[in-house]
């Protein structure tokens, strides 16, 4: 085994958060979660890790949170769940994101840490037409990614605190215990999830990366061990049409297939960031990522992927299996 690290991870009781304190423990270092409730304490000491109180908005609680860290992990974030948020709460999510990045930085820097690991979104530089991007595309950013822009940047300016950037452009996350995955499934089943295209008919379709939500965490995990820097795509093998990523949930969930709404008709419904995210693909690859930290995912499509989550799912009771196909748990 390589040298033992101290780690901190802010965003500690999130969907990535939480698989990696598990995963940096089972890999033998010392982590410390950021927590906000007890419930939070439970969730990162059950995983193997510590415990520590503090907000990212808090620079105080931080310096002391974060102690005597080598390597500092920012995967906070408060994206909204709700289908058309306010203003007010991207806001919040904002300065989640930015002013939790200066925090933890300066905090970092004091510490005397040497590295630094930023959360991101691939999509952040998606194209207006939806093609390939890689590491070197420039940033696009909307309403719902102009402040991970900004994070970037502050991530790379820590190096005038001594610290090595690392930022981590994830794929869209998918995991059995993730809000959007599980509401995906439930409206699947439900018959309340239609296939959002763009165009006059919705016939044309949206080329996404994705990501596992267990894969995500091995990726900040070797990031964290790795001597490498810079930005990097972390997404898994094949990009996909979401039409045809909705098409084969529905087929695992034995649910009617989802039927195609142009994004225009959809708009009021969904809001237009919604629309936007649903109709214009962010298609990417892992080599550079690979090449640099040797990572490879467990989950290389999102069939393997969506065959764990189901399986998951019904071995949870979230799914239960009737004589007239699956249903989910709480809507019976
Ligand atoms: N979801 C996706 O599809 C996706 C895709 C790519 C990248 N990402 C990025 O990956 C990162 C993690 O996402 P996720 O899906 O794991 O998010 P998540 O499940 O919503 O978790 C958010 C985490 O941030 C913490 N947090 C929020 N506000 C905080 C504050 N003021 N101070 C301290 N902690 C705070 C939450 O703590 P509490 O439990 O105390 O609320 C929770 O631990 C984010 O940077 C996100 O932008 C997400």
């Amino acid at each position: 085994m390589g040298e033992t690290l101290r780690v901190f991870v802010a965003g500690a009781t999130g969907v990535l958060g939480r698989r990696l304190v598990d995963e940096l423990a089972d890999r033998g270092h010392v982590v410390v979660g950021l927590t906000r409730d007890r419930e939070g304490d439970e969730l990162v000491a059950e995983r193997g890790g510590v415990p520590r109180r503090g907000d990212v908005l808090d620079a105080d609680s931080l310096s002391w949170a974060v102690g005597d860290a080598d390597v500092v992990v920012h995967a906070a974030s408060a994206v909204p769940t709700e289908r058309k948020p306010d203003e007010e709460a991207w806001r919040y999510n904002d300065r989640v994101r930015q002013a939790g990045a200066r925090n933890l930085t300066v905090a970092a820097g004091e510490a005397g840490a040497h590295r630094y690991v930023q959360a991101s979104v691939v999509w952040a530089v998606r194209k207006d037409r939806g093609g390939h991007v890689d590491e070197f595309t420039p940033p696009n950013p909307d309403r719902t990614t102009r402040s991970a822009v900004e994070t970037e940047r502050r991530a790379r300016a820590a190096r005038k605190f001594g610290l090595d950037p690392v930022v981590l452009r994830t794929g869209w996350l998918y995991a059995p215990d993730a809000d959007h995955t599980r509401q995906m499934g439930r409206n699947l089943l439900a018959r309340r999830f239609p296939a959002v295209g763009g165009g006059l008919l919705g016939r044309r379709c949206a080329t996404v990366s994705l990501l596992h939500a267990d894969d995500a965490a091995t990726a900040f995990a070797d990031a964290c061990e790795g001597d490498e820097d810079g930005t990097y795509h972390v997404v898994d093998d094949r990009p996909v049409g979401l039409p045809r990523f909705l098409r084969t949930f529905a087929d695992r969930l034995d649910a009617p297939r989802p039927p195609r709404v142009p994004g225009w008709l959809a708009r009021p419904f969904l809001g237009r960031d919604l629309v936007r995210f649903l109709t214009t693909g962010f298609p990417t690859d892992n080599d550079p990522f690979r090449e640099a930290f040797g990572w490879r995912p467990a989950f290389p499509t999102f069939e393997d992927g969506l065959d764990q989550i189901c399986d998951r799912w019904l071995a949870h009771g979230t799914l239960r299996e009737t004589p007239d196909g699956y249903v989910w748990a709480d809507e019976e």
